[in-house]
């Protein structure tokens, strides 16, 4: 499949989301070229709302489009957070971090009384993490201790580095990231407790429990809409 079927299936996805913006004051912006496509699906219903980003990205892609965007730090919650995913399984887990703003991206997730996700079918996938490694956010001074602790433990890891420099990337908080795989046949769940376990860690892109709504753009053009959560219970 194109680019173009790609990108038309994310818009078609994104336009559904738009019923859900209707009685939300702040809302969170995930990072990615996904959360691109949405915003400017929904450059009008935005203009008036609270918006809070993710990452600087989404700040530059935001106000390039026209839209103001608040510090974080001027919230302590949200109604709905609206991101992506790098993959998606059918039980709503996800890995992110893909754009190395999956920090910032799980904070802002934590405090959304709404979560949705937008993603197109090709991110789905069997069980994750499936073909990619999972982002992970390192205290740079703690870089050799947490690989070596990784390892030991069967990980293996790549730190990220950028074109033309040997250090890795940093990400908008300070972090620097590594790339890690898991030992074969570990369980999501433990995966994550292993990774929030390590001292140096700061965060991780394993998404477990967050889902609320996830929107899927079909290639043939149709959108399934699946709902994780009863949201009306929520409190
Ligand atoms: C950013 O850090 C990621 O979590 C993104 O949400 C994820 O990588 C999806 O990005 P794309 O929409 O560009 O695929």
């Amino acid at each position: 499949m194109s680019k173009e079927e790609v990108e038309i299936a994310r818009r078609n996805a994104s336009i559904r989301v738009l019923e859900f913006l209707d009685t939300a004051r702040v809302v969170g912006l995930g990072t990615g070229s996904t959360v691109e496509t949405f915003l400017r699906t929904a450059i009008d219903k935005l203009a008036d709302k609270v918006l809070v980003a993710s990452s600087i990205d989404t700040v530059i892609t935001a106000r390039s489009l026209g839209l103001a965007v608040t510090d974080s730090i001027s919230v302590d919650r949200l109604d709905i957070y609206i991101d992506s995913a790098d993959e998606v399984d059918p039980l709503g887990r996800m890995v992110k971090g893909g754009g190395g703003a999956m920090t910032m991206e799980k904070i802002l997730t934590s405090a959304a009384t709404l979560r949705v996700f937008i993603i197109d079918e090709l991110k789905l996938v069997p069980r994750v993490p499936y073909m990619k490694p999972i982002p992970v956010e390192v205290v740079p001074r703690a870089l050799s201790i947490v690989k070596k602790k990784l390892e030991d433990m069967g990980f293996t890891c790549q730190l990220r580095i950028p074109q033309g420099k040997r250090a890795p990337v940093i990400s908008d908080l300070g972090g620097a990231i590594i790339d890690v795989s898991p030992p074969r046949g570990w369980e999501p769940e433990t995966i994550s407790q292993t990774l929030d376990s390590v001292p140096g860690i700061v965060e991780h892109g394993l998404f477990i429990g967050y889902t609320d709504i996830l929107v899927i753009g079909k290639l043939d053009g149709k959108v399934e809409v699946v709902t994780y959560r009863n949201i009306r219970a929520r409190p």
